[in-house]
């Protein structure tokens, strides 16, 4: 875990259709305070000036794009995240060996490179629709198998549910990263969420960053929403090391 009480451990989901609704947002958040996750609905509707605008304000920007396509073109998706400034990005890890290992050689040549994480298996395949795709392995097996990939090609983390976390650092290193969604804070809506973590419960269970869009951004005080957030996180970890 890379701080547990550390406010940048939150990552906000700027899941919005508009430069403007995003703006919004944005103008209420303290950059000191929380990392932002710019994904495909932003970036297509929008596109790079979104991210170019996080930047100028301060923020650390997770740029979702979870790229996955022949080895030299996620490269050269890669090279122009980082050349935006972008603090992460991401790729499938489905994509296989030769595509994470282009992704991490082409970053190596930034002195200032993003981290690259890894999407394992999307959280909303089950068994069945894994087996349909032709996996002989379960879910979980699957994750694990892709996790263990990823960090022997070098990438810095995964993108897993909190349920995951403890399996892939178990089976790859306590250090390499865990970005996880599907964090609910206590009492808040699920959504469409179904295996959720508080995000105390998430970072006991290992998770270096959270990623948390509808509790924050759909509030009618988003600032608000993220500091209970984080004092939730407080409280939880000062109850553990009692
Ligand atoms: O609003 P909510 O907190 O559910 O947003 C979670 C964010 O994390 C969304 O941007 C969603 O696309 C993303 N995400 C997810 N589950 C995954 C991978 C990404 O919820 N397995």
């Amino acid at each position: 875990m890379i701080a547990d009480t550390d406010p940048n451990v939150i990552i906000v989901a700027l899941d919005f259709s508009t430069e403007q609704s995003c703006c919004v947002l944005l103008e209420q958040l303290d950059p000191s305070r929380c990392r932002v996750k710019i994904g495909k609905e932003l970036f297509t509707s929008v596109g790079p000036n979104i991210v170019r605008r996080a930047i100028y304000s301060g923020f650390d920007v997770f740029l979702d794009l979870k790229f996955h396509d022949i080895p030299n073109t996620v490269a050269a998706a890669c090279r122009a995240a980082a050349d935006l400034g972008v603090w992460m990005v991401n790729v499938h890890a489905s994509g296989g060996r030769q595509m994470m290992e282009a992704a991490r050689e082409e970053l190596a040549h930034f002195s200032s490179r993003p981290l690259l994480v890894a999407v394992t298996a999307l959280t909303s395949l089950d068994d069945n629709a894994i087996r349909e795709l032709g996996f002989a392995d379960d879910a979980n097996a699957l994750v694990k198998r892709l996790a263990k990939l990823s960090y022997d090609c070098g990438v810095d983390g995964v993108v897993c549910s909190p349920n995951e976390i403890r399996m892939i650092k178990d089976s790859c290193s306590a250090q390499f990263l865990a970005v996880t969604p599907g964090v609910r804070p206590k009492g808040s809506d699920l959504d469409d969420q179904r295996r959720v973590a508080t995000p105390g419960e998430a970072l006991a269970a290992g998770a270096d960053f959270l990623v948390i869009g509808r509790p924050i951004s759909r509030a009618a005080d988003c600032a608000a929403a993220l500091s209970a957030i984080y004092n939730e996180l407080v409280a939880d970890h000062s109850r553990e090391s009692r």
